[in-house]
């Protein structure tokens, strides 16, 4: 990949624009017109350090205007940026790749307004994922998406992933949760669509295209989201199994069992918990080992009533000998504990240098098929083992059972091509043969850019282009990914 010379090099004269515009020094990050040190680091980096740029400006604005006249100035000028978030993306979509100027929305952080009958709430891109969801506890009310990275993704990261996160199956996609969007496009055009009605058909829905659109068409300032009621009562079990075709009976009889009231449904293999539980040092809550484990939350009214049922549940299936072992949470302390066992494994994981991370949808029944195969192939090349000689210390599976969403990790002493060559194309190739999809939450960023075509055909890609030029005929929004 080299640096496209369509776009301009930063000279002290932008510098001094963007100075100027935002006033505050803090708002201006600046490696060109003097030495930035380490400043400028954590913005080029991304969370996996596995993708790094080079850039020397970053500009924090603070208001919707601001992003506006930052937006049409770089277009005028033909200047390369990358919008950034919380900067947690996982396909190094949120860092530069050379040059490009980063725009980062943190000090866009204010609620705007929350009506706690509709239980829309209307706020600023930049506002931490953690912070609109205590904000919304303390009005009995609750962010409809929760993710690992709460406590420094933003919203409006999220909305452009469009995250999927760990309670989907309860409260659906953001696609359908979103109910506007206020965005900048590059030519400084604000787009008005922070409409807060729940139905709306008149017309293209346009702002799904921000939704997931990794930043590509232009920056999101605002949204405005359908928040549901917080449950009364949250109750967490956590079981081991024996096999992946126990998980699914595990997963069917909890549909039954309690449907209504199912909030998550988690699957960890045995290996991810292994290596959760040696890098985090804490302790496992089942006593013996199990191939698998899975973690079930419930949300309802009744708290007793619930826990009632999800006791009933783990009974009938440890009985029917679907579960080996199982345990309820008894306080909130054990909730967070049990969540712990699931939440904390990205983080961990990342404990031996670095990790390859594949984030697919997949038919069900096929779903860890891809992990064990995985695993023997890298096994074959010789390329996992205890020892600093190996690359690779284990191949693991976990992620959203109940979205068939299968998160294929492969931690790694260091990043080594011998590694990816052997993973890239094989993952994406066995899940295109099964008609999954390469991303089923993350985004394709950079990481995926070369493999769009195993889940999109040139049709798709082709429409998703003149979308591109249509919004961003100059390019300059987040370059030399996905798009
Ligand atoms: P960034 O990382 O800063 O940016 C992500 C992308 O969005 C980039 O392409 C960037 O250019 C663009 N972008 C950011 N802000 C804007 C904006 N305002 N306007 C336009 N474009 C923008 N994802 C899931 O789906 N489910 C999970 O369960 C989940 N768990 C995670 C757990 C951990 C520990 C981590 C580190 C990540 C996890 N993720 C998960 C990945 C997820 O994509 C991010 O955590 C989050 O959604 C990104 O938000 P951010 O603010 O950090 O965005
Ligand atoms: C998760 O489900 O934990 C996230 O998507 C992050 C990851 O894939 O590791
Ligand atoms: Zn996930």
């Amino acid at each position: 990949l080299k640096r496209d010379p369509k776009y301009a090099q930063l000279t002290s004269e932008h510098v001094a624009f963007f100075k100027q515009l935002l006033g505050s020094e803090s708002a201006v990050l600046d490696g060109v017109t003097q030495d930035a040190g380490e400043d400028l680091e954590s913005y080029n980096s991304d969370w996996m350090r596995k993708y790094r740029g080079h850039s020397n400006l970053v500009v924090r604005p603070g208001s919707t205007e601001e992003v506006s006249k930052i937006l049409k100035y770089c277009n005028d000028n033909m200047l390369a940026v990358v919008p950034q978030g919380g900067n947690t993306g996982l396909v190094g979509g949120s860092v530069p790749v050379f040059d490009e100027i980063v725009i980062n929305l943190a000090r866009m952080n204010e609620i705007r307004s929350f009506d706690d009958v509709s239980g829309i709430l209307v706020a600023d891109a930049g506002v931490i994922l953690e912070v609109a969801d205590n904000y919304l506890g303390e009005r009995k009310h609750i962010f409809p998406l929760d993710l690992g990275a709460k406590g420094s993704c933003q919203i409006g990261g999220n909305v452009a992933t469009n995250a999927g996160g760990l309670r989907l199956l309860r409260y659906g996609s953001l696609h359908g949760n979103i109910l506007g969007i206020e965005a900048v496009l590059p030519d400084g055009t604000i787009v008005d669509d922070l409409c807060k009605l729940r139905k709306n058909n008149t017309g293209y829905d346009i702002k799904q295209l921000f939704i997931g659109g990794e930043g590509t068409i232009g920056i999101i300032t605002a949204i405005s989201i359908l928040c549901p009621q917080r449950s009364n009562a949250t109750n967490v079990a956590y079981f081991g199994l024996e096999s992946f075709e126990k998980v699914q009976q595990a997963f069917r009889e909890a549909k039954g069992q309690l449907g209504e009231i199912l909030s998550a449904f988690e699957l960890m293999d045995g290996r991810s918990q292994n290596l959760y539980h040696t890098a985090s040092g804490n302790r496992l809550p089942l006593e013996a080992e199990h191939p698998f484990y899975c973690l079930i939350e419930t949300s309802g009214s009744n708290s007793e009533h619930d826990q009632e049922k999800l006791e009933a549940f783990l009974e009938h299936v440890m009985g029917e000998e679907i579960v080996s072992d199982g345990v309820v949470a008894q306080d909130q302390t054990q909730i967070r504990e049990l969540w712990g066992c699931r939440e904390g494994v990205p983080e961990h994981l990342g404990h031996w240098g670095g990790v390859y991370k594949y984030d697919l949808s997949i038919p069900i029944n096929e779903l860890y098929a891809l992990v064990e195969e995985t695993r023997a192939k890298l096994s074959e090349a010789g390329l996992i083992g205890e020892t600093d000689e190996f690359p690779v210390v284990d191949v693991v599976g976990y992620g959203h059972m109940g979205d068939a969403n299968l998160h294929l990790n492969v931690p790694v002493r260091r990043y080594d091509k011998t590694v990816e060559k052997a993973l890239e194309p094989f993952v994406y190739e066995w899940v295109s043969k099964r008609s999954g999809s390469i991303s089923a939450e993350h985004g394709l960023g950079i990481q995926k850019k070369p493999y769009i075509g195993y889940s999109r055909s040139e049709t798709m890609i082709k429409l998703m282009k003149q979308i591109k030029s249509l919004y961003d005929p100059n390019g300059i929004m987040n370059p030399y990914k996905y798009i």
